[in-house]
């Protein structure tokens, strides 16, 4: 079978330290072109991972690409991804899918009307514990998903390094960076589930605060994406979510937590329990071993190859991130407006 060839664009910290090493041992794929607006950067990263061609611009690699994996700041993954569809490249996107609702919109649109396949990374379903809590949910053990309870918690971890900070280039800061993936898991878990209304309050005041942070330094005088989101979000199916992200909660330790409380029995993803009551009992299940042949990051490429090459659904479909991108812009809009928003 030939193998798939892919093109990198933007090859800082995420494509050099998950995505390029994993690519570039698969059989089945070659690494044939890397670009990046920093082009003495991409010629370094050319060198370290031994990939032949090193673009001025994207478009100087759709000759020679099937496909391609963007890893830029957040306000180009739209306009990139575009572009590649529409020349009939299939794409891998970091996450979040884009800046805006309206950019994910074109970004489907030019998916469809290219038949090419749209992948964004949100590589948290592709972890043990989402593989376990999503057969526990196929397999109907807790019922309907009513009451979801989602934190993403980190004590003092504003990043210090990149870009993640700059508005302009990323679009917010923990609910778009990190938060993000923690929607998406926890409403792939609830099923097909459209979001309603959101209401919330977006912070920006827990890092500018002079105190300790454990991932560096970033200017606190000029901090200006959110570091701690709340949020209330209601479904079309009457259930609901209580929401929490942050990179610099004042808690005792990080927490990352999913809890579904289904009309049946309860689950606790990152616990890997599920919680039954019966007519005179209560009892809690732990899954002590669940198999999973590789780590999430090869899963997710995997998972990429096989649906270029028509082996596999992809497994998170953009209409999916789509939706974690609807409530990222409604919680920005509520706590801006300071009113719930209808969806
Ligand atoms: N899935 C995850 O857990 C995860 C983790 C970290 C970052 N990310 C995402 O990956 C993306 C990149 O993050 P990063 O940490 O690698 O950032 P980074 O700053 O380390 O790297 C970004 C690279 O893109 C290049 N670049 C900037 N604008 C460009 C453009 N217009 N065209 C081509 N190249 C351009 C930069 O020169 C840099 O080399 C972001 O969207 C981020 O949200 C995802």
């Amino acid at each position: 079978m030939a193998k798939t060839r892919l093109g990198f664009i933007g090859v800082g910290g995420i494509s050099t330290g998950r995505h390029l090493p994993i690519f570039t041992k698969m059989e089945e794929v070659e690494v044939v072109a890397v670009q990046d607006i920093n082009n003495q950067h991409a010629l370094e990263v050319s060198n370290e991972f031994s990939i032949p061609k090193v673009c001025k611009t994207p478009a100087d690699m759709y000759d020679s690409v099937d496909a391609v994996v963007i890893c830029t700041p957040n306000k180009f993954h739209a306009p990139i991804s575009i572009e590649a569809m529409r020349h009939g490249k299939h794409v891998l996107v970091e996450k979040p899918m884009a800046m805006t609702v309206e950019e994910c919109e074109a970004m489907m649109e030019a998916e469809r009307e290219n038949d090419v396949k749209l992948h964004v990374a949100y590589h948290y379903r592709f972890m043990k514990p989402a593989i376990a809590a999503e057969k526990i949910v196929e397999r109907g053990m807790i019922g309907e998903p009513l009451v979801v309870r989602v934190q993403g918690l980190r004590r003092r971890k504003v990043p210090g390094w990149g870009v993640f900070t700059n508005n302009e280039l990323q679009g917010g800061g923990a609910l778009i960076d990190y938060g993000c993936h923690l929607l998406d898991l926890s409403m792939h878990l609830m099923g097909n589930v459209q979001p309603i209304e959101v209401s919330s309050n977006a912070y920006n005041r827990l890092s500018r605060t002079k105190s300790i942070n454990e991932w560096g330094e970033f200017d606190r005088e000029n901090f200006e994406v959110d570091d701690h989101v709340s949020a209330f979000i209601r479904f079309d199916n009457g259930a609901s979510m209580l929401f929490e992200t942050s990179w610099s909660a004042n808690i005792p330790r990080d927490r990352e937590h999913i809890s579904i409380s289904g009309t049946n029995a309860g689950l606790n993803v990152f616990e890997m329990t599920v919680n039954q009551a019966d007519e005179d009992m209560m009892t809690t299940m732990s899954i002590d071993y669940i198999e999973v042949k590789e780590n999430y990051a090869k899963l997710q490429a995997q998972n990429f190859i096989d649906a270029v090459n028509g082996h596999a659904d992809l497994k998170v479909p953009s209409a999916d991130a789509m939706k974690v991108s609807k409530i990222i812009e409604a919680i920005y809009k509520s706590s801006n407006e300071n009113k719930s928003v209808r969806l």
